[in-house]
């Protein structure tokens, strides 16, 4: 499968700090891999330099023959438009109702202005979500499973090519999360939209994705399908996936 997103030696440091030692990785279009990893060891880091909102010390990132890292801040706009974005903790805005929430995108990205249009937009995204009618609702009044998929819906509103999550199912319980795996599986499936998700939760990660790349300190240190990544020698992944899937046993 061709990549949608290509990352070639990608380093990144704060200060002393080396949090991204020498990155190869890509997406394939179509498909949903996994990021995974121990905390701290650089995931969002590494989704904050794919979309160029930190500028890595080195290496190089693709978005289909365009390198985002050397784009200017126009192309990086045009670029950005084909790349959804959701962040760890990503919140809504607390100040604006739902409506407000979704057409934000709508009105920054792509400079829609028109009320009738918005307000269709809206409402079909809110269908697809199985949440109809909750436009005038604010954040407040929803549930944490309900922001989410709110989230994820404003992350669709521009329609992108990709969707980098981060993490959008920590802090879920396990009936929500799977509600949010599902979510990303009809993203994928039903709108055709490449799907990258960070995750630390290992099971889902190998039931909903058809690769899984894993991140250690700065290296990819295994990278394939579920079935190769499970296979991999090394002991830190062997250790990762062993412990995840000896914990749902419990
Ligand atoms: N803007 C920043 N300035 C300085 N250090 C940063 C910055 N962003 C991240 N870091 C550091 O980079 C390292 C990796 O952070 P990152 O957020 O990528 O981890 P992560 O793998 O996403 O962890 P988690 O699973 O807990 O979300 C951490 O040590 C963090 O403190
Ligand atoms: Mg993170």
């Amino acid at each position: 499968m061709k990549p949608i997103i290509r990352v070639n030696s990608l380093k990144k440091r704060f200060g002393a700090t080396t949090v991204l030692e020498n990155v190869d990785v890509d997406f394939p279009e179509g498909l949903i891999t996994a990021v995974v990893g121990q905390s701290g060891t650089g995931k969002s880091v590494l989704f904050k330099s794919i979309i160029g909102l930190l500028k890595p010390d080195a290496g190089q990132v693709w978005y289909r023959d365009k390198e985002i890292t050397g784009a200017d801040p126009d192309e990086l706009l045009e670029i950005r438009r084909h790349i959804g974005y959701s962040f760890q903790n990503a919140a809504l805005f607390d100040s604006m109702n739902v409506q407000e929430n979704l057409e934000f995108p709508l009105r920054e990205a792509m400079r829609i202005k028109d009320h009738a249009e918005l307000r269709r937009r809206v409402a079909e995204i809110l269908e697809w979500i199985d949440l109809p009618g909750i436009e005038n609702k604010t954040p407040s009044e929803l549930s944490g499973g309900m922001r989410k998929r709110v989230g994820v819906a404003r992350s669709l509103m521009t329609r992108p090519d990709v969707l980098l999550f981060d993490e959008p199912t920590t802090g879920l319980d396990p009936v929500l999360a799977e509600t949010i795996n599902n979510l990303v599986i009809r993203v994928n499936k039903e709108l055709g939209v490449t799907c990258v998700i960070i995750t630390h939760d290992i099971p889902a990660a190998f039931r909903i994705s058809d690769k899984i790349a894993f991140l250690d300190k700065g290296i990819i240190i295994a990278e394939g399908t579920p079935k190769e990544v499970a296979a991999s020698g090394h002991p830190l992944v062997r250790d990762f996936i062993r412990t995840s899937f000896n914990e749902l046993e419990v």
